[in-house]
């Protein structure tokens, strides 16, 4: 028996061990690393969990997550506290958080019943398949990226709405007043906020002339500690506050929205657009993994099918034994990983408008049909994988968070901008980005998009259609019981750190904290290499793994930015928060 898990055996024993006698935040966990490599590190920092008895949340700002503490504190529950951490997220984190934005809510209650909203956002009814193609059928550049054509309908103000309506607690107007006082009083810029606001003051001032949002009052670059106010923000919020969802989708706010996008004929989003724009309930995906309950999301997000699938591939392989990042394991983590996302290329797309096979995808048998090819001796090539095209790299700019309230309710929640600032369009007025969303379509048949997406039919631009996404948020159920609630940014990237993390926990028995920590990799089909954060691999893993013909290739930029719970034995909640980011994690 290896030492660690003779510690899971004696921390799941004596329940009290972890919290009282070895917390998670003096001890190194239950994960000890050995490695041939003496530069090979297993971490990204060495950043200790949160433990709190009653409540936690992960949100990637300290001001949002402490919102969400005080809801909880409040008497909230775990959607009480995540819709006010939307709103809040909205002002103190404007490249991911967003009104104008859309995501994916999963929730588990206490008792294990789930649900999941699908607020992600839709095509105008003007879209069309060839809407960012000239006469020549060429893309033009940037229209799907940058500008008021990039936008679908929003959607998270309706899913907010939607997810307190039924099953909230609190009054509505309790859960946007932080969010109002933040834009009101301002919100002191962190050092990567501000850097991230001084990034596109250019696009911004281009694309919005003369306007004062978000650029500083003296025209000079934001610094660390400048309080960043944002009055026309708050007003629409209060809007929110008074009227729900016509606070947004209707009168002045949805006025303003459709004046600005549709300026000098730039955009097409209508009046009628916005009254039209509906969240979707949505059954979650569960599945099994080694007597655990996968719960995750279901198309237009590919990311539930293709987490349960890179699972399903995985359990039969002793990856404990094997140990972490070792070369067995990576090999059979890197040839799941190109099987799922070939599929996730070629079948999938938004179920109201393209037939999914999703009980064929995840089952045991199609996947062991996956697997036929597999050879330990050498790599497979992408070339002789078939499925459609694969998706390329996003930048870090969506946001993820999860919340645990004291009944044990969770909800693992991700919403985004898609890029960074979305379209970085400030509606006039409104004071808030829209987002480039329309750019995960797949604007031409064979061509890569923004991030090196390459399209196919089911996901072809339709009116009123949504455009696939890889957000996972996800929650793990272990007997019946609450286990873990995990989820990242990441475009691509979201699967395989999502799989990675969770591995991380019920494989190789690290922490929630650890395994946030842990370095990541990544493979995606095509482009057919693996990428990976500095120092994750040992010089002979790599070497190993090249003699069999792996292309690996070391990231010069960190992989996701995880926010995640895990429920300890004794019942109290280690909160997981990235180190690569802001990311906080809150209990009480
Ligand atoms: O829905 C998607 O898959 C993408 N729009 C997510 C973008 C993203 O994660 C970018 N940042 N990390």
């Amino acid at each position: 028996m290896t030492f660690r898990y003779a510690l899971i055996l004696f921390a799941a024993a004596f329940p009290g061990f972890l919290s009282a006698q070895n917390p998670v935040k003096e001890s190194t966990g239950f994960y000890q690393f050995e490695s041939d490599d003496p530069n090979q590190k297993p971490f990204f920092s060495d950043r200790q969990g949160v433990l709190a008895k009653n409540g936690m949340v992960a949100t990637a700002h300290p001001e949002a997550s402490k919102v969400g503490v005080e809801i909880l504190k409040a008497g909230g529950n775990a959607v009480d506290a995540a819709v006010a951490i939307q709103f809040a997220l909205a002002v103190v984190h404007p490249s991911a958080g967003n009104l104008g934005g859309g995501g994916f809510l999963v929730y588990r209650d206490k008792s294990g019943k789930t649900a999941s909203i699908d607020f992600r956002e839709k095509a105008p009814a003007k879209g069309f398949a060839d809407m960012y193609l000239d006469k020549d059928g060429n893309i033009i550049d940037n229209a799907s990226t940058l500008g008021r054509l990039a936008s679908g309908v929003p959607g998270s103000v309706d899913g907010m709405v939607e997810a307190h309506k039924k099953y909230g607690k609190l009054p509505w107007k309790q859960l946007l007043q932080p969010a109002i006082d933040l834009a009101n009083k301002g919100v002191t810029l962190t050092e990567r906020e501000a850097r991230g606001l001084n990034a596109v003051k250019t696009d911004v001032t281009t694309l919005n002339p003369g306007t004062k949002y978000f650029l500083k009052p003296d025209g000079k670059d934001w610094v660390t500690g400048d309080v960043h106010v944002q009055k026309d923000l708050g007003k629409v919020l209060e809007r929110i506050q008074k009227k729900g969802r016509d606070g947004f989708y209707a009168g002045k706010t949805a006025r303003r929205l459709v004046k600005d996008i549709n300026k000098n004929k730039e955009g097409i989003i209508s009046k009628k657009d916005l009254a039209d724009y509906h969240a979707q309930w949505r059954e979650t995906i569960n599945e099994n993994y080694k007597g655990h309950k996968v719960i995750t999301m279901a198309p237009p997000s590919s990311g539930g099918i293709a987490l349960i699938q890179l699972m399903r591939l995985t359990e039969p392989h002793p990856l404990r034994e094997w140990g972490w990042h070792s070369d067995s394991t990576i090999q059979v983590m890197i040839e799941a990983e190109r099987r799922v996302y070939a599929d996730r290329a070629k079948f999938l797309g938004d179920p109201d408008f393209v037939k999914i096979p999703t009980e064929t995808l995840v089952s045991k048998d199609y996947l062991r049909s996956r697997w036929a090819d597999f050879d330990w001796n050498k790599a497979t090539d992408s070339k002789n994988v078939k499925g459609g095209v694969f998706p390329g790299y996003e930048s870090l700019e969506t946001t993820h968070f999860s919340v645990v309230d004291k009944d044990g309710n969770a909800v693992s929640l991700t919403t985004t901008l898609n890029g960074g600032y979305g379209s970085r369009v400030v509606i006039k007025g409104g004071g808030f980005f829209m987002n480039n969303e329309m750019d995960d379509f797949s604007i031409k048949a064979g061509a890569p998009n923004m991030y090196g997406l390459i399209g196919n039919k089911a996901n072809a631009i339709a009116p009123g259609k949504r455009m696939l996404s890889s957000m996972t948020p996800t929650i793990i159920e272990k007997d019946g019981k609450l286990l873990m609630v995990v989820g990242t940014p990441g475009g691509s990237t979201i699967i395989t750190s999502v799989y990675q993390t969770i591995l991380n926990v019920l494989e190789h028995g690290m922490t929630m904290q650890q395994s946030v920590n842990a370095l990541k990799f990544h493979h995606q089909w095509l482009p057919d290499k693996t990428t990976f954060e500095a120092n994750a691999f040992s010089a002979g893993t790599i070497q190993k793994l090249q003699e069999k013909g792996y292309i690996l290739e070391q990231q010069r930029n960190t992989i996701g930015r995880m926010d995640c719970i895990l429920v300890l034995p004794d019942g109290s909640l280690e909160g997981g928060s990235d180190p690569r980011g802001d990311d906080t994690s809150m209990g009480y």
